[in-house]
């Protein structure tokens, strides 16, 4: 496994984490309960919890989709090549752990803009047929021409793109729709695009008072209604249940009576031609 700038060239990005404010990558971790974040981080995510309670439920929810639509994918939709953008620090199970327990040829192109992931994920990933990239979304050239993309995707064979809890980093006027069309006509007949993204219909209560504590992060939440989830996926075609809460895709369990809904959408669309 090697860690590479969206340059191509070798990176040691250790020295650009920047720890004045928080980052989306470790409040996450947060969340999940790991041990990769920093005070700033952690502060910035209790505030978040106490304006959306359910948060810590979401982000489980949120991987849970994760793995039951890369299983899918894996198993279903005979995938062996996943390229996975804003992966987040390593939690397991992994996105190629789950794949692998399905089919052990799998393999799986981390990407991720924030330094710490890929230095992190360099060390806990040491995995062959695995790559970690530090790239940005919002530059979807580079990473489609990164040279470890490259290596590891075959662009004429079907892949998995996944955007998962990432999207509503970007802003719209970063032109998340462009972003979007350039990587979806990069994949070839047969590609899937899993993604999730954030929604403040489910709570409209909280939900923008609590996304505005990542305006004093690295990047801003932007919460969007189910039609423009939708748009996203282009003219790919979404596999049931369709576009949905994170929570009522396939879920291998009825939901507890109790349990809180989740203001994340969570969809798997195919590329047919
Ligand atoms: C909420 S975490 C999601 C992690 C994982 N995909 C999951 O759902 O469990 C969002 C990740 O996206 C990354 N991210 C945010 N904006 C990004 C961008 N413009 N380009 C690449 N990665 C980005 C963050 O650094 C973070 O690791």
């Amino acid at each position: 496994m090697t860690s590479l700038g969206s340059d191509g060239r070798s990176d040691s990005p250790a020295h650009r984490i920047d720890t004045s404010k928080p980052h989306p990558a470790r409040m996450y971790d947060y969340f999940l309960g790991g041990k990769d974040h920093y005070e700033v981080d952690q502060a910035a995510a209790e505030e978040f919890m106490r304006r959306a309670p359910e948060v810590r439920e979401g982000v489980l929810a949120n991987r849970r989709f994760m793995r039951r639509a890369v299983e899918h994918v894996v198993a279903e939709g005979g995938i062996r090549q996943i390229l996975d953008i804003g992966t987040g620090l390593p939690t397991e199970p992994n996105v190629h752990q789950i794949a692998r327990a399905v089919a052990p040829d799998t393999r799986v192109v981390y990407v991720d803009n924030d330094p710490i992931v890929s230095t992190h994920s360099m060390a806990l990933l040491d995995e062959p047929d695995t790559a970690v990239v530090l790239a940005d979304l919002r530059d979807p050239r580079a990473i489609l021409d990164h040279p470890e993309v490259r290596r590891l995707i075959d662009f004429d064979q079907p892949l998995a793109l996944l955007l998962v809890a990432v999207v509503h980093f970007v802003s719209d006027t970063e032109d998340p729709d462009g972003i979007l069309a350039t990587l979806r006509d990069a994949l070839p007949a047969g590609s899937y695009l899993v993604l999730s993204h954030a929604t403040g219909d489910v709570h409209e209560d909280h939900r923008e008072d609590a996304a505005a504590v990542y305006d004093k992060a690295s990047a801003t939440m932007n919460l969007r209604p189910h039609a423009r989830v939708l748009d996203l996926f282009g003219d790919f075609s979404l596999i049931e249940p369709g576009l949905v809460r994170v929570t009522d895709w396939r879920p291998e369990e009825p939901p507890r009576p109790d349990a809180p809904l989740i203001g994340m959408y969570g969809g798997v669309g195919r590329k047919e031609s």
